[in-house]
């Protein structure tokens, strides 16, 4: 296998996207190469580690992604093999295609597996998103986190601290670039393509066939919170499932709740006995939607409930208040700038700060630096430049 030279600007980037949150960070940066075809050519390979509609190609769709190249369509397993079969597909596919630099996003299984084949055939790798700590081990996306960091060439980072956190672990900190957020570059170019919320709740209403109910849930005095559950130590564990949801039941008499239902907790929420609570009449459960829709949902909610790393981000760009049912996150900006507030799975505690934004209108933060849409373009100028490329290679500088 080549590797293109030192110092040199690279000619042929394979990007890497497998799950939901990647195609949002993937957009804006496939859009950026385009101002510099055809000289740098680019590669999109899917890993297929989503792969229903609702959860994949109609991200496509909405946001403009061109058709991957490759597909490897590996589905679902548990961590090993899910990880496993992406590296067995993916290792033929790099060698077919021999690129300069292989680019990945986020911290999900995709994202480890193929940064390792990468890596281990001698491709530099590279990593967007790169830096960011909850320091809980328990978290699978932590442990691709500290592994892929340490197999990249180059680390783009979405706020200063995580240089801080790379550094720790014995990164030099000329490997990384604070280059803003590619998720947020995705929000404000589709910001005026958002569904109003008013639209998709009574669409939803309208298709269950009772579209009087849409009507008294819009008209709630307090508006509506979102919720988005999926987290294995939320969802996985019945007894804090059972307590989360009691919690829930409780907060959707005074703000009802539209709750996009992730595939994994629907199943866990039936399984467990709960099935009542996707019924019940303040709570309006979605399958999952798309980009568009879940954007006006956020911009136009009171709160948002969330265990997700994305919408704490989204949340802040768009000054909404949100409740991390967390004990930890990796993106603390969204705390110290922004409108996030880490409420944990306690009841009690996630009560008491739903009653404190309903009396006092929630926290007001501002946008993150170099959250203004430009962060693919940053990405793109430094990579298809090379000069990060003159540093010691990951293994040269580890020896
Ligand atoms: C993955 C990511 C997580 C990310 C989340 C967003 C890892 C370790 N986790 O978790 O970081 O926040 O995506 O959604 O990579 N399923 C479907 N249809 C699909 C995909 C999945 O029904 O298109 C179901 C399957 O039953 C599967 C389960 O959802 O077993 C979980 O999917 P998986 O990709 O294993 O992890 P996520 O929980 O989605």
């Amino acid at each position: 296998m080549t590797n293109f030279a030192r110092g040199a600007a690279p000619r042929k980037i394979l990007c890497v996207v497998g799950a939901r949150p990647n195609f949002m960070k993937i957009a804006p940066i496939m859009h950026a190469f385009r101002a510099h075809a055809p000289q740098v050519e680019v590669t999109l390979v899917h890993t297929g580690q989503h792969y229903d509609y609702a959860m994949n190609e109609a991200f496509f769709t909405q946001l403009g992604i061109p058709a991957p190249d490759v597909s490897l369509e590996v589905g679902s397993g548990s961590h090993a093999v899910q990880t496993a079969e992406i590296m067995r597909r993916f290792e033929p596919v790099l060698d077919e295609h021999d690129p300069d630099v292989v680019l990945v996003v986020g911290d999900v299984n995709s994202t480890i597996a193929c940064a390792l084949v990468a890596a281990k055939r001698g491709v530099k790798v590279v990593h967007v998103e790169a830096g960011l700590r909850s320091y809980d081990r328990a978290m699978p996306e932590e442990i691709n986190r500290v592994l892929t960091d340490q197999l990249c060439e180059r680390l783009y980072v979405t706020e200063r601290e995580a240089i801080d956190n790379l550094a720790r672990e014995g990164i030099q900190r000329e490997r990384a670039l604070f280059v803003g957020n590619v998720m947020i570059d995705t929000l404000l170019h589709n910001l005026p393509s958002a569904v109003p919320a008013a639209q998709t709740i009574s669409d939803a209403w309208a298709k269950n066939g009772a579209p009087a109910n849409a009507g008294a849930f819009l008209r709630s005095p307090n508006g509506y919170a979102v919720l988005t559950l999926h987290r294995p130590s939320n969802v996985d564990e019945p007894a804090v499932l059972a307590r989360l949801l009691d919690a829930l039941t409780t907060i959707s008499l005074d703000l009802p709740l539209v709750f996009p239902v992730h595939p994994r907790t629907a199943e866990r929420i039936r399984a467990s006995g709960h099935g009542d609570f996707l019924a019940s009449p303040r709570v309006l459960a979605l399958p999952p939607i798309g980009y568009f829709e879940m954007l006006g949902l956020n911009r136009d909610a009171k709160v948002v409930l969330t265990d997700s790393g994305g919408l704490q981000e989204e949340t802040t760009a768009l000054g909404v208040p949100c409740l991390t049912i967390r004990e930890n996150t990796e993106r603390p900006i969204t705390i110290t700038a922004g409108t996030n507030e880490l409420v944990g799975t306690d009841p009690q505690a996630i009560l008491a700060a739903v009653a404190a934004i309903l009396r006092e209108g929630g926290k007001r933060g501002r946008r993150p630096e170099l959250w203004d849409g430009k962060a693919a373009e940053r990405i793109v100028a430094d990579l298809v430049g090379g000069a990060w490329s003159q540093h010691a290679t990951a293994a040269e500088a580890h020896a």
